[in-house]
């Protein structure tokens, strides 16, 4: 009898975890740097590399691509073999993925102190570094699709499909947003001008936090929660019915970061109530995730893996009830141009990715290393440290900024619809 073997690649699980954790102390410590800057400018030691301006993309590149980059990639790898039953397709695509995406960080970390920017906010790496990043994510996109292609398990599973939105929708917003013509090494001009520029740029930046925040980490939730729960998804159904409505919502809601802007009326009013759908499948997946558990509660109060989890589920929930609110333009006429949304960036990034990508270290870290967990307790300590931490950080900050939006609000109509304030500054 021919016996068929094959072995998962769990090398390049435990590499990206170990990148992820390594990222995400030089991310947080940028934020912090940052915050701190905020409040004692001097912080900055009169060195232009590490001026707010410089630090604030440093910040987000390095929690956006290189923490929750690694982490998302850590997830895909690990579950994607399990779910196909497959070795990923290629090995040498895995190693080029990581390689390539941490060498593109390090050349984002070495250039943004330096002031090399195209401006464009989540997109601020200049031309040549665009170019490897496409590069990277088409090789990633091959070897997804090449497992799922050499898959042993019939099933197409949620998780994955979520996965492979993630991996089409990024190169296409990448690419396109990415399009410039160069004038020099580090320096290009986006080939769109004015308000198409705006709306480009907008959509891409959005559908950022949808396909890269949002899409792969509901993948890793529907993978993660059920099995570290030991429990099926609530309803198959409505998981399936969470991706669709989700992606095909998601990818119009863009110009609720425009409102009020010289962008047509029509296409900021089309934003907003694609936005306000956008709270059905958001809280569907929520809800998915959290009935899921029913009949499991016991286990969130002695797995330390849960306990993340639920918090990320449930600042998903928050974030996604929050975010639609925003975009209604009475609201964002208050909230935009103040610290509330920061707080809501926060609320999302922190509490749903952050406590996601911990949640499933901590699952995979043990089984990785074929060890136990180190401490139960210090566990619970970072999981307490951190749900109070962002807990001081957003709700100080959502009480600022609705002070900060009636204060700004307390001004004089001009005709043009601004606002000219008694503190010499101007909001519609
Ligand atoms: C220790 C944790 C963190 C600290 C101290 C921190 C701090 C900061 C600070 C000071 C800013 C600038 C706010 C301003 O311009 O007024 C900022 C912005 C931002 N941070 Fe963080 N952050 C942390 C974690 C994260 C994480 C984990 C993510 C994403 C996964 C994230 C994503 C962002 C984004 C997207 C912005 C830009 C917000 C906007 O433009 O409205 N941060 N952060
Ligand atoms: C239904 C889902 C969501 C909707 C409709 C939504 C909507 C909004 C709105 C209206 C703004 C303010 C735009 C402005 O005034 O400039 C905003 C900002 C932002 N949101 Fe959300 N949000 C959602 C979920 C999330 C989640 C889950 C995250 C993070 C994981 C997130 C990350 C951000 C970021 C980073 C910004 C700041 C963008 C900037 O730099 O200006 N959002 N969102």
């Amino acid at each position: 009898m021919n016996i068929e073997t094959f072995r998962y690649d769990n090398r390049i699980v435990r590499a990206f975890a170990i990148a992820t954790l390594v990222w995400a102390v030089v991310g947080f410590l940028a934020g912090l740097l940052a915050a701190v800057q905020l409040f004692w400018p001097a912080a900055n030691l009169s060195l232009q590399y590490v001026t707010f301006g410089r630090l604030r993309p440093l910040h987000t590149n390095a929690v956006i691509f290189a923490f929750v980059g690694n982490g998302m990639f850590t997830g895909i790898y690990y579950s994607l073999q399990r779910l196909c039953k497959a070795r990923m397709f290629s090995d040498k695509l895995s190693w080029i993925n990581f390689w390539g995406w941490n060498a593109i960080i390090v050349a984002a970390a070495l250039t943004l102190p330096f002031g090399i920017t195209t401006s464009k906010e989540y997109a601020e790496l200049e031309w040549p570094v665009d170019i490897a990043i496409a590069l990277i994510w088409v090789a990633f996109t091959i070897n997804l699709i090449g497992t799922i292609l050499k898959r042993r398990e019939k099933h197409l599973y949620v998780a994955i499909w979520f996965y492979i939105a993630t991996a089409l929708t990024v190169a296409m917003l990448h690419i396109v947003n990415s399009l410039a013509i160069p004038a020099g090494i580090f320096k290009s001009y986006s080939i769109f001008a004015g308000v198409q520029d705006a709306l480009v740029q907008w959509w891409y930046a959005h559908n950022a936090v949808a396909f890269f925040l949002t899409t792969p980490y509901l993948g890793l939730m529907y993978y993660f929660l059920p099995k570290a729960a030991n429990r099926p998804v609530f309803s198959y159904r409505l998981s399936i019915i969470h991706f669709w409505a989700l992606i095909f919502i998601y990818i119009w809601a863009g110009p609720h970061h425009l409102l009020y802007t010289s962008l047509p009326d029509w296409a900021q009013s089309l934003g907003m109530v694609f936005s306000v759908m956008l709270v059905a499948p958001s809280w569907g997946g929520m809800l998915n995730g959290l009935l899921t558990l029913r009949g499991a509660w016991d286990k969130v109060r002695q797995e330390p893996m849960l306990k993340f989890m639920v918090v990320a589920v449930t600042a998903y929930g928050m974030a996604t009830l929050e975010g639609p609110l925003l975009s209604i333009k009475s609201v964002n006429s208050l909230s935009h141009y103040t610290d509330w949304t920061v707080a809501h960036v926060h609320t999302g990034a922190l509490g749903w990715n952050g406590f996601l990508t911990f949640s499933m270290l901590y699952w995979l870290f043990p089984k990785m290393w074929n060890t136990k967990l180190y401490s139960i307790k210090l566990a619970n300590w970072h999981f307490w440290l951190g749900l109070l931490g962002i807990m001081f950080y957003a709700i100080p900050m959502y009480w600022a900024g609705i002070a900060q939006g009636l204060m700004w609000k307390n001004g004089v109509t001009t005709p043009m619809g601004f606002k000219e304030s008694a503190l010499g500054c101007s909001k519609s």
